[in-house]
């Protein structure tokens, strides 16, 4: 029997990485003969993992923290979105030799919202928190759904308004300090910022909330993120607050397709995921 194709994701640090398990369960899903594994990849050696993955006849990676940006430079060819973002989560690896990169973040972002969470981002007012690489990688998505408004608010203001241009084309959008959110609410409330890992929430007044905002923080964890505490505390209703579970999984999915050539089903495979954490 033939060995089957191999993929990876490539990161540092990896070991908590789920894209093995979701992989595993779209593999098992769909039928299709694959293997993926969680590479630690040292800092000062993407590149050479990437080369040698390729010669060993791997067919796609995926790239986590911190190499998006690497696998961006590295990338033979980028597509539009990819281009965009300015990074890659998704290698497809030609026989040629050839990496195709491409990043599927903003789109598995608006997939969680839109399709997971039965949102409408059409005319709506969107404030996304923080402004790197998480936050860029979402803004062509969540424009192309037609938001009245996006508002990116960022600590460091400057971040917030060069980003706001660099994507000014796209939509309406405008960048922001935390000082600087007036008494208009926001419908949908984005954490993009990487404060949830250390536990500590962005200085966000509760008047960027109105009764119905939807709050959803891109990152997840078994127990509800300090940014999903705020909301809870600060009126929203529990269907309204959401963890960045599906996204993960959702981008997961569409690598898989451009892999694969099929899509997956998302929801078992998130309810899955979520069992299993701790
Ligand atoms: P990533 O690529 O994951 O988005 P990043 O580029 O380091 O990571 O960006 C982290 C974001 O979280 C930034 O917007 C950062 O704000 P600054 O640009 O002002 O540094 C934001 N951030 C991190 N900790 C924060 C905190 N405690 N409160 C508010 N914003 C925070």
């Amino acid at each position: 029997m033939a060995e089957p194709d191999q993929y990876a994701v490539f990161g540092n640090p990896i070991a908590h990485s789920k894209s093995p398990a979701i992989h595993a369960l779209f593999a098992e899903q769909t039928g299709q003969a694959m293997q993926y594994d969680a590479r630690l990849v040292p800092l000062d050696g993407f590149e050479t993992a990437v080369r040698d993955f390729a010669d060993a006849g791997g067919r796609g990676l995926n790239i986590t923290v911190p190499f998006k940006q690497a696998a961006y430079q590295l990338a033979s060819r980028r597509s539009p979105r990819a281009e965009r973002a300015g990074a890659v989560n998704t290698f497809v690896i030609h026989s040629s030799g050839q990496y195709f990169g491409d990043n599927t973040d903003g789109i598995g972002l608006a997939r969680d919202l839109i399709r997971n969470h039965g949102l409408s981002l059409s005319g709506k007012r969107i404030l996304l928190l923080g402004a790197g690489g998480a936050v860029r990688g979402a803004l062509e998505a969540l424009l192309g759904n037609r938001p009245q408004q996006l508002s990116i608010a960022n600590r460091t203001v400057e971040k917030a308004l060069a980003l706001a241009d660099d994507f000014a084309d796209l939509g309406n959008i405008n960048g922001l300090g935390f000082d600087d959110l007036g008494a208009m609410p926001y419908d949908l409330i984005i954490n993009g910022t990487s404060a949830s890992l250390k536990g500590e929430m962005p200085p966000l007044p509760a008047s960027a909330m109105h009764t119905d905002s939807f709050c959803y923080d891109m990152m997840y964890a078994a127990e509800p993120t300090v940014f999903m505490q705020w909301a809870a505390a600060n009126g929203a209703a529990a269907d309204n607050i959401s963890d960045g579970l599906g996204m993960l999984v959702e981008q997961a999915a569409e690598s898989f397709k451009l892999w694969r050539g099929v899509e997956p089903q998302t929801r078992p495979v998130i309810e899955a995921i979520r069992a299993s954490l701790v």
